[in-house]
């Protein structure tokens, strides 16, 4: 299928195969525009069916032409049903979308497989990220995969223990940066220009951003080829909410379905630009300057992709919140403890976020809600030592156990 390169704003187009990441004329962000009038519905849903559950099951929706791709079998996730929930969240009817499962334990493989695909297509020989953690694990493994070389810019002091391990142990070039993932973020900007220090594979890259689309593909499919009435997603570059929503309204575009979700963003209080915008009612964004929080994922403060999350949140008819860090972890617990399922910080702020979003209206209560848990829990086992109950310690004798556990 026939694929291009478009700014958001002013319209401008770009080839597919060369590297760009913004307009070039105004600076803006590009979408990924594919010839949707060339597919027909029922015969692409029966190609689906014949290929395996995950990302390269979409293949006509991606922009790639290459047949071998660089896939550590990224996405095909479970969509579980989370009834014990029920009670403590308020939605009656919650899924949660476990990313979790992918081979890096986070989302960002789905973009990763593609985007690192795309720069082998462009002739990459390095690639680049900034990361609060779960990008740079990814991009690791798949340069790794790919066997480029790979270069990641993360805030010092400032990501996840088991994200760092990995980032580390992939063979990524691991470079702390004094500051936060902001200004990390500018670095790995200003070194990836026109590609020729390395390739830039945040989520201004719209090619990783098709590859997160995937998600909303899957869950259409997971509900028996329905929408839900909401999606709640974690926020802090903005870049996954709008892929998610693009695949939605792909899917409406294309003819499966008449109905898509109404998207909502949650940020976490110390850094909730976005969340800020709606509930003043700005046109704009304007950027928090110390982001803090306990969810170091989205510890961002100037979401780059902003733009494309306020045109998804308000497309879809959804809204932005923000939630406080003991809210947060509140969710990891109830997630953990009620429904066996271990997620990260700001994977729990998606739960956090329902939870807020039925208690002030905005999600009805026997709507179909799906949450996307966005990481694994066993990334940030640090955040769980401080913040939960101390594990109980005990001589190695029965007496003493016994009176400990009874
Ligand atoms: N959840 C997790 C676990 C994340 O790692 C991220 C982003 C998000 C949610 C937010 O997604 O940026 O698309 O709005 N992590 C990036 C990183 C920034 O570097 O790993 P977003």
């Amino acid at each position: 299928m026939r694929y291009g390169l478009r700014c958001m704003s002013c319209g401008a187009e770009f080839s597919p195969d060369e590297v760009v990441y913004t307009c070039e004329f105004c600076g803006d962000l590009l979408d990924v525009w594919y010839n949707y009038q060339s597919l027909n519905p029922d015969s692409l849903i029966q190609g689906w069916r014949m290929k395996p559950f995950g990302v390269w099951r979409y293949r006509e929706l991606l922009p790639i032409r290459s047949r071998q791709v660089v896939s550590l079998g990224e996405g095909g996730t479970k969509l579980r049903r989370c009834d014990r929930l029920i009670s403590w969240a308020g939605a009656k009817n919650l899924f949660v979308k476990y990313e979790g499962e992918n081979p890096t334990g986070s989302f960002k493989d789905r973009g990763m497989t593609v985007g690192v695909t795309k720069a082998l297509e462009l002739g990459a020989k390095k690639v680049i990220c900034a990361s609060t953690g779960n990008t740079s694990a990814s991009l690791a493994a798949y340069a790794a995969k790919a066997g480029i070389e790979c270069i990641v810019l993360v805030p010092a002091g400032k990501i996840a223990l088991g994200k760092l391990a990995q980032a580390i142990a992939y063979g990524a070039k691991v470079v702390q940066v004094e500051g936060n993932f902001d200004e990390a973020l500018k670095l790995a900007i200003e070194l990836s220009k026109k590609g020729e220090l390395a390739y830039l594979l945040n989520s201004v890259n719209p090619f990783r951003l098709e590859g997160q689309k995937t998600l909303a593909y899957e869950v259409f499919e997971q509900l028996g080829m329905r929408a839900p009435d909401a999606v709640v997603v974690p926020v802090g570059n903005a870049g996954n909410i709008s892929a998610i929503w693009k695949g939605f309204s792909e899917l409406a575009r294309i003819g499966l379905t008449d109905e898509t979700p109404r998207m909502y963003g949650v940020q976490a209080s110390g850094a909730a630009p976005i969340a800020h915008a709606f509930k003043e009612g700005l046109e704009e964004v304007r950027f928090v300057e110390n982001p803090e929080t306990v969810a170091t994922a989205i510890r961002i403060g100037a979401p780059v992709n902003w733009k494309k999350a306020i045109r998804a949140i308000k497309e879809s008819g959804g809204w932005a919140i923000d939630v406080t860090d003991s809210g947060i972890i509140e969710a990891q617990k109830s997630l953990a403890r009620m429904e066996g399922m271990l997620v990260e910080p700001a994977s729990a702020a998606s739960l956090a976020g329902v939870r807020k979003l039925v208690q002030e209206g905005y999600i009805d209560r026997d709507e179909e809600v799906v949450c996307v848990a966005t990481g694994h829990g066993l990334k940030d086992p640090n955040t769980i030592i401080e913040w939960y109950e101390k594990p109980l310690q005990a001589a190695a004798n029965l007496e003493e156990v016994r009176k400990l556990i009874e």
